[in-house]
């Protein structure tokens, strides 16, 4: 649990969510991506944000490596780093979502710990969270290799790479799970958002697409 430093503090009420997601014609929720590097969720990702853009929904994809050229740029890759990674995007997505927005998380998040911290926090304040596991086998995302990471860390130039020489705890609850070396990415987007839709979330803010 995160030191909260901070006293004297007072929560401020602002306006209440169902009154902002039926004035916007949105409905908020995390749509979360875990798995390794190079398994396929990043692609996955941002084809879904753009389906759903382009629908008329609006979606916002928060990606690993970008994330980590801002927001996480004081953050490394030890076990305490990632936790505190995944806390920060945790928190930005509870915050999009409850702004009515997609938010469409795409991280590692190898510890289960984290990613089920996340999920509590959008429980506890009605927020919807869904986790779909990219489960592509290693020896497939060390074949594939888009970024060359693998043969990095099997050359001993990356310590600590998630696979090789450190851990991926694999969600064993998700709402979903995606073997990459069986499903193309359109029909995992297509099955994503099923699943949004089914729950209310992630259909066109104006009934239709584009503005009236
Ligand atoms: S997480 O573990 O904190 O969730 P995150 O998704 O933000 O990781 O970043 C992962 C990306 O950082 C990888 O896709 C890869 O491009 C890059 N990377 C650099 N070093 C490592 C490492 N040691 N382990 C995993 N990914 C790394």
């Amino acid at each position: 649990m995160t030191e909260h430093k901070s006293t004297n503090i007072t929560w401020h009420e602002g306006i209440d969510r169902a009154e902002r997601y039926q004035s916007l014609h949105a409905t908020g929720a995390t749509i979360w991506f875990t798995g390794l590097s190079g398994s396929g969720k990043s692609t996955i990702a941002s084809a879904l944000e753009s389906e759903l853009v382009r629908g008329g929904v609006f979606a916002y994809r928060l990606d690993g490596d970008n994330i980590r050229y801002g927001l996480s740029k004081n953050l490394g890759f030890s076990k305490e780093d990632r936790t505190e990674n995944i806390r920060r995007i945790g928190e930005v997505c509870r915050l999009f979502s409850d702004a009515g927005v997609i938010a469409v998380a795409s991280f590692i998040s190898p510890y289960k710990e984290d990613r089920d911290a996340v999920r509590a926090l959008h429980k506890e304040l009605g927020l919807q969270f869904f986790e779909v596991f990219v489960d592509t086998p290693v020896e497939e995302c060390e074949k594939r290799d888009p970024k060359g990471l693998y043969a990095k860390a099997r050359a001993g130039e990356i310590q600590g790479f998630t696979g090789i020489n450190a851990p991926y705890e694999a969600p064993e609850n998700a709402e979903m799970v995606i073997d990459t070396t069986k499903v193309s990415v359109q029909e995992a987007v297509t099955r994503c958002r099923a699943m949004l839709e089914s729950s209310g979330s992630g259909r066109p803010r104006w009934g239709r697409r584009g503005y009236d």
